[in-house]
């Protein structure tokens, strides 16, 4: 066999599905991308059609093996990386989904996690899986197409449909239907993983509705799961890593040691610390999660989830035609004043962690007739870093040490402008590495390391580079000023103080 010289990542985001070729040095040598349509049938409803996400998939994989100019027998492995708690629900005998994707952002199932929650279970729930009971995770998603789709539930009972999130779906596609598997990052994302016995559970199964024998096994993170279908590449190449974005960030991030912290700007933004072998449950709603698992040894994280980051420069491009291209942003956002007095909060989708309020719309307070594009525009650069304030504030109420830097990655990190009030508001230092797209390098990073291609952590600490940093320059006073603002902001926008 040749000797292999390069390691492929599938990186499935929301919005956009692309294959990432890294050299020895971690390198990305060639990158293949394609968006995908948005379904939204009703408010709050979010759909993926599966079939496009295939599509885009085995496309980008062949684009990025030519582009790369390197034989696909040459490749040691490929990871997969996902966007975290989408559902798809398939027919074991023909691979088909029974129904379109339901994606993490999506709030049909609200009333559902509030009757569950009234009825007193989120203690449980939290206590098993280190998650809140919120429709963006994927237990009551998987009940809902059981409950929708004719016979789907007898179907699912009897064993003949397949439960997986992105992940299981397209290792499923990519072995020909041979592996129905996930990895601990995944699982811990759906409500009915125990994250601390680190199997399914039986307890949460029944009260979410969901039938044991339509779920995936569950194995490490770098563990090989399969090989790629006889005829799919130019060469079958084993898929050898696996991880949800987020964890494939802090991965690709070299966040190995606890106390480490990355945030990820895309879609939305997810804060993860490393908090070593030590599951700790938060006080402050946020997620206990599982970083990753090497050799059966699990390493844990506490998460913060904003579901809106990247969706709101989109918004302004394509919603209300502010912006012409994301790379406006920086531009207008520093032609207003410091004290333009406008405050945008994103809560399109409900809002995340630390709230949890599903229920809550997307607001803007302080127009005045002078108020214009640049304003809003800067009034959402701003909520993405006031955001990850409440975040970093919640973390450290939970007893984290003080944060003395965050790393940051994702499209929006390359934004200076952004990075810069970052730093300002959190009071900490910001360092973007030479590499934004650690949730595509986390994958390699796994997949390289099952097949030996990489040696061990060091190896890969040793490939991650700081190619610039950001340092707090704000006086605390002002930071003080605009947290209130921020604050009074979000009060006005809940519905509920659960
Ligand atoms: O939990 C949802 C998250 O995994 C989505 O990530 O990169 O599409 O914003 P992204």
């Amino acid at each position: 066999m040749a000797q292999p010289t390069h390691v492929l990542a599938i990186d499935q985001g929301t919005t956009s599905t692309r294959t990432i070729a890294f050299d020895a040095q971690a390198r990305p040598v060639a990158t293949a991308q394609r968006e995908f349509a948005q379904h939204y049938p009703q408010g709050g409803w979010v759909e993926h059609d599966p079939e496009d996400i295939w599509r885009d998939t085995l496309a980008t994989l062949r684009e990025a093996i030519a582009g790369s100019g390197v034989a696909a027998d040459r490749f040691a492995a490929m990871g997969i990386t996902n966007q975290r708690e989408t559902v798809v629900v398939w027919d074991r005998e023909t691979g088909a989904p029974i129904h379109r994707a339901i994606v993490w952002q999506d709030r049909r199932t609200a009333q559902t996690c509030a009757d569950l929650h009234a009825a007193g279970h989120e203690a449980l729930v939290s206590a098993r899986t280190g998650l809140l009971l919120d429709p963006y995770f994927s237990a009551t998603k998987v009940a809902w197409i059981l409950d929708n789709v004719k016979g789907a539930r007898a179907r699912a009972e009897a064993g003949d449909l397949a439960f997986g999130t992105i992940d299981s779906f397209l290792l499923w596609r990519l072995t020909g239907g041979k592996a129905h598997a996930t990895d601990v990052t995944n699982a811990g994302r759906t409500l009915l993983f125990d994250i601390h016995a680190q199997r399914w559970d039986e307890d949460l199964c029944a009260l979410f509705r969901v039938p044991m024998a339509m779920l995936p096994a569950v194995h490490d993170n770098s563990h090989l799961f399969g090989t790629t279908a006889e005829g799919l590449l130019d060469a079958p190449i084993p898929i050898a890593g696996m991880a949800g974005d987020q964890q494939a960030a802090l991965f690709g991030q070299a966040c190995f040691e606890p106390g480490m912290a990355k945030s990820t700007y895309g879609t939305g933004c997810f804060m993860l610390l490393n908090t070593g072998s030590e599951a700790i449950a938060s006080k402050h709603r946020l997620l206990t999660t599982p970083a990753y698992r090497l050799g059966g040894r699990m390493t844990y994280a506490v998460e913060g989830s904003i579901f809106v980051a990247g969706a709101a420069i989109k918004w302004l491009r394509d919603g209300i035609g502010v912006i012409d291209s994301a790379s406006d942003t920086a531009r207008l956002a520093e032609s207003v004043g410091d004290d333009h007095g406008v405050t945008l909060v994103p809560a399109f989708v409900g809002l995340g962690a630390p709230h949890w309020d599903p229920d809550a719309r997307g607001a803007i307070f302080g127009l005045t007739l002078d108020a214009g594009k640049a304003h809003i525009t800067r009034a959402t650069l701003e909520s993405v870093a006031f955001q990850t304030m409440d975040l970093v504030e919640a973390m450290v109420a939970d007893g984290a040490d003080d944060l003395g830097a965050i790393r940051v990655d994702g499209g929006m990190a390359a934004n200076d402008w952004l990075c810069q009030f970052l730093a300002d508001i959190l009071g900490v230092e910001v360092e973007r590495p030479a590499n934004i797209e650690t949730t595509a390098l986390g994958a390699a990073f796994l997949a390289g390391l099952a097949t030996g291609f990489w040696a061990d952590l060091d190896a890969l600490s040793a490939t991650w580079r700081c190619s610039r940093r950001f340092s707090p320059a704000m006086p605390a006073e002002r930071r003080a000023r605009l947290r209130e603002g921020w604050r009074a902001a979000v009060a006005k926008t809940r519905t509920t103080a659960r």
